[in-house]
């Protein structure tokens, strides 16, 4: 068999990237990859060990002894660190609001960059959408398959209150506007870098969304 190729997929929060990531490897019979979940896992192990995300030392500290476990298949998303099922722990407010804490750490990022790398080159399967933020770029800037997902930031906060069943729509739509600008001060994947495909799904649903990515990945990689 030969190796895995990765399907690349960037996008800011509430574009719907994870979900539609999900479903499109599901429908394609591909592994997925959600990346974030190694940066949530990193900040839950810090926490964890009575430490701050915002202390660099303990954050670099957590990293050297960070047994973390993601398997790829779609419909299978728990994480672990060690023995723990950190699943879902790590989507809780707390870990959202520590994660950028450990994500801008640039050592951290070679760490789990590498293992990203490692974990899609062992893949049994065809192919891997790995989803992030800067998948495009650094993790796999040579992906035959490159594409950043947006939508409209009103239509994403929209999305992400609906989904979060929140009242005050106005506090989650600052919210994600706030941990979009920490985030995009780490690595910018608001704007596509060259050769990167851009699905805006501002005015698609969720199952037109999955059929315009599908549609790139089809004319990228027409042996898939
Ligand atoms: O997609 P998410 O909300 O689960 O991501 C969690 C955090 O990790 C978020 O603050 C951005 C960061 N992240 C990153 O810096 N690079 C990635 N490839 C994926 C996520």
């Amino acid at each position: 068999m030969t190796d895995p190729f990765i399907v690349a997929i960037d996008g800011p929060a509430g574009s719907g990237k994870s979900s539609v990531s999900k479903a499109v490897a599901r429908r394609l019979g591909y592994g997925f990859l959600d990346t974030g979940a190694a940066y949530r896992a990193l900040a839950w192990h810090v926490l964890d060990r009575g430490a701050e995300t915002a202390d660099e030392e303990a954050v670099l500290a957590a990293a050297a002894d960070f047994p973390f476990g993601q398997g790829l298949d779609p419909d299978d998303r728990r994480v672990h660190v060690g023995d723990v099922d950190v699943t879902t722990a790590i989507r809780e407010p707390r870990v959202s609001g520590a994660v950028s804490g450990v994500a801008r750490v640039p050592a951290v990022r070679a760490q789990v960059n590498d293992a990203f790398r490692r974990i899609v080159a062992e893949a049994a399967y065809p192919a891997v959408v790995v989803e992030g933020r800067d998948i495009t770029t650094v993790v796999a800037p040579d992906a035959p398959v490159r594409i950043l997902l947006t939508a409209a930031p009103e239509v994403r906060a929209a999305r992400r209150a609906a989904e979060l069943d929140a009242e005050d729509a106005g506090a989650v739509a600052a919210a994600l506007h706030r941990r979009d600008a920490t985030d995009s001060a780490v690595v910018d994947f608001l704007t596509a870098a060259e050769g990167v495909e851009v699905v805006d799904s501002t005015d698609l649903d969720f199952e037109a969304t999955i059929d315009a990515v599908i549609t790139v990945i089809e004319r990228r990689a027409p042996e898939a």
